[in-house]
């Protein structure tokens, strides 16, 4: 028997425990979804949903929810969560944005992503698959990090890349779904008009209990990119530098009082079908 190759971008997330990043995502996950024009029996696609931080709040609000993701841990968490909550209106299962072929043309009236299919490969076959499964007169939201915004995803992931090696030839950064210009040009290439694309500037805040330094420590333990730059640090000598920049980003960004709360800016996409 041959192993299948391993996918790096599934192998990506599936490492660590990304719900313990999610736990402290959940407040202004629940707000956007209050924001996005969800009702009852709206057919919902939630793509790179992680373990249901928007999922979960679109079915309490009575979408029909299908979440895909590539990482079969984040899969299982998310239809644990479901379960919990006793949403029958709420199913996950694992699949590739880049790739949607288990889903069918036209079936989804609203495509949500947020933090998710910014990070799959291939740009321009995620915006068209996003396209192919939404029906004509449906939506599109998409939530994507900034390229060098001050805040606090864009600065950890730029902070990180500094520690990694170099990603390997025709690497298309996830940030660049951080840029307009990018946006539209994948989504005009999917046959959408520039017109039927908006952008706004959002935030998402981070709550998290212990102090930033102890919140630095989830991100080194359990989210995958920074665990990644951690282990090419060490091998270099340079994790306790990492650390101390990363402590010194989380401290300089903090607003909590006690705890720690700590907010981002994202660009805010929606695409009309
Ligand atoms: C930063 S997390 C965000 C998760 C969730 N949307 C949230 O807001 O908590 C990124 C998610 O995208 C998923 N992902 C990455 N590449 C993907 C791909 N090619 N197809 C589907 N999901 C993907 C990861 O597994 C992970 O759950």
């Amino acid at each position: 028997m041959t192993d299948a190759p391993v996918n790096p971008n599934k192998a990506l997330w599936e490492k660590g425990d990304f719900t313990r990043i999610a736990e402290t995502m959940r407040e202004s996950g629940e707000a956007l979804v209050r924001r996005i024009g969800i009702t009852r029996g709206l057919k919902v696609l939630d793509l790179g949903c992680g373990d249901g931080t928007t999922a979960l709040p679109e079915a309490q609000l009575g979408a029909e929810v299908l979440g895909v993701d590539i990482a079969r841990n984040l899969v299982e968490a998310g239809n644990r969560r479901a379960a919990e909550h006793g949403l029958t209106n709420c199913t996950f299962q694992e699949g590739d944005a880049s790739n949607l072929h288990q889903l069918k043309d036209q079936t989804f009236d609203l495509v949500v992503s947020i933090f998710g299919a910014m990070f799959a490969p291939r740009p321009f076959e995620v915006a068209k698959e996003m396209v192919r499964v939404t029906r004509p007169g449906g939506r599109i939201v998409m939530g994507n990090w900034i390229p060098n915004d001050p805040t606090l995803v864009a600065q950890i992931l730029k902070i990180s890349s500094a520690y990694t090696p170099p990603p390997p030839e025709g690497f298309v950064s996830p940030m660049t779904w951080g840029v307009e210009s990018h946006v539209t040009e994948r989504f005009e290439a999917a046959g959408v008009p520039a017109a039927k694309i908006s952008f706004a500037r959002d935030t998402f805040t981070f709550h998290y209990p212990g102090t930033a330094s102890a919140f630095v420590g989830e991100f080194r333990k359990y989210y995958g990119p920074t665990m990644n730059a951690f282990d090419a640090a060490e091998k270099n000598g340079r994790a306790a530098e990492l650390q101390r920049e990363l402590e010194a980003l989380f401290n300089s960004q903090n607003q909590g009082k006690g705890g720690t709360s700590i907010p981002a800016t994202f660009l805010r996409v929606t695409v009309g079908r």
